[in-house]
């Protein structure tokens, strides 16, 4: 059966779009009326701290007691009903297939029971295009086409050329870990807890980057990697801590400092050289780390540099929310595009 037999028609209607989105541990939903925000609500997942990471199972089992109230309060507090909404998106993928499996059927029996279309978005064009989000009061400066998107998250390091809300190329991306998780991974190493990006983001404002070096990966092309230096910085501990077990604390900020700034430097070495490739100069970032302050700086002053217009991301649409499901959704219903009744979730990217 097909989203498209149901009688209310998206296109005559004024467009109240609910965005869902469940790919990993934040519940969320978003109501967008023609792409100016009304509603985010975003209920994150506490159950995980103390496993250092996020359980699937547990996250799903969150999603699916997080779901209805969530849904509720993004309809309610957007000032409309249930039967005012003419569309829904979700996130089909990439994420944990047990977390999408909640945010899919939802929307597939959301759907039917409002007789309204659905239309799948893909959780990372959803970050790519978070900067087209408009927001009462707030300046609205989107980028102009083609721009290119650093989307750097705990999944993903991928530099994405943007030529319309529809056509995407990953111009290169990591070939083992993403950068998110080289801030997790060595946040958890250090004892700093889990998520490790904002941790080491506010320790590393009071260090000094350059007290330690360390190896910079050599891959060619726009291409990533960032398991070497997660390794470099393992031994590097390690050697240290056998000298001197009080090392880590004497010294976290600086480790911190240093450790942020040789990721960032190796982010903005491919950026900058997908620029030059490219001649495009649009540049955005998006993904959970690009809350990171740094990062943020480094774009901003390698624009001024180089002449690019930089659009940062507010920081709440950085990490995961349903806001730009609902923006990348509204594209795609735009376009004319339906999702099935049969549809099911993906886990990776490859698969879409
Ligand atoms: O996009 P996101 O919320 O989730 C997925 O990857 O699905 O990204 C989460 C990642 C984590 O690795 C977290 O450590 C990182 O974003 N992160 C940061 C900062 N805030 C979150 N990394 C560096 N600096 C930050 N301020």
């Amino acid at each position: 059966m097909e989203a498209g037999i149901v009688s209310r028609s998206f296109e005559n209607m004024a467009d109240y779009i609910l965005g869902i989105e469940s790919s990993c541990d934040d519940t969320s939903a978003a109501v967008l009326k023609d792409g100016l925000l009304l509603s985010n609500v975003i209920a994150s997942q506490q159950v995980h701290k103390d496993f250092g990471g996020v359980v699937p199972e547990l996250a799903s089992r969150a999603h699916e007691l997080n779901i209805v109230p969530v849904v509720s309060q993004a309809v309610a507090k957007a000032g409309i009903k249930p039967s005012d909404l003419s569309a829904i998106a979700f996130t089909r993928g990439p994420g944990l297939l047990g977390s999408l499996l909640v945010g899919t059927s939802f929307a597939k029996a959301l759907s039917l029971s409002l007789e309204i279309p659905m239309v799948m978005v893909n959780h990372l064009q959803g970050h790519v295009l978070a900067s087209f989000i408009q927001e009462e009061g707030k300046e609205y400066n989107p980028p102009s086409f083609p721009y290119l998107c650093l989307l750097v998250s705990g999944g993903n390091s991928q530099i994405v050329r943007v030529d319309s809300p529809l056509d995407f190329e990953i111009l290169g991306q990591t070939i083992d870990d993403a950068v998110g998780e080289a801030f997790d991974k060595c946040s958890k190493m250090m004892g700093l807890g889990y998520p490790g990006g904002p941790v080491i983001d506010r320790l590393a404002k009071l260090g000094d980057p350059d007290r330690f070096k360390f190896a910079k990966p050599r891959v060619p092309g726009l291409d990533y990697s960032f398991s070497g230096v997660k390794t470099s910085l393992l031994y590097f501990v390690r050697d240290e801590l056998k000298k001197d077990p009080e090392f880590m604390e004497k010294n976290k900020e600086d480790i911190c400092a240093s450790f942020q700034k040789t990721l960032i430097e190796i982010l903005m070495d491919k950026l900058v050289k997908a620029a030059r490739q490219t001649g495009i100069r649009e540049i955005t970032i998006g993904g959970g780390v690009s809350a990171n302050s740094g990062l943020r700086e480094a774009v901003l002053a390698e624009g001024r540099k180089r002449g690019w217009k930089v659009h940062l991301p507010e920081f709440r649409f950085t990490t995961d929310n349903a806001a730009m499901i609902a923006m990348a959704g509204l594209f795609r219903l735009r376009s004319g595009e339906r999702a099935p009744l049969d549809i099911a979730p993906v886990s990776r990217i490859a698969d879409f």
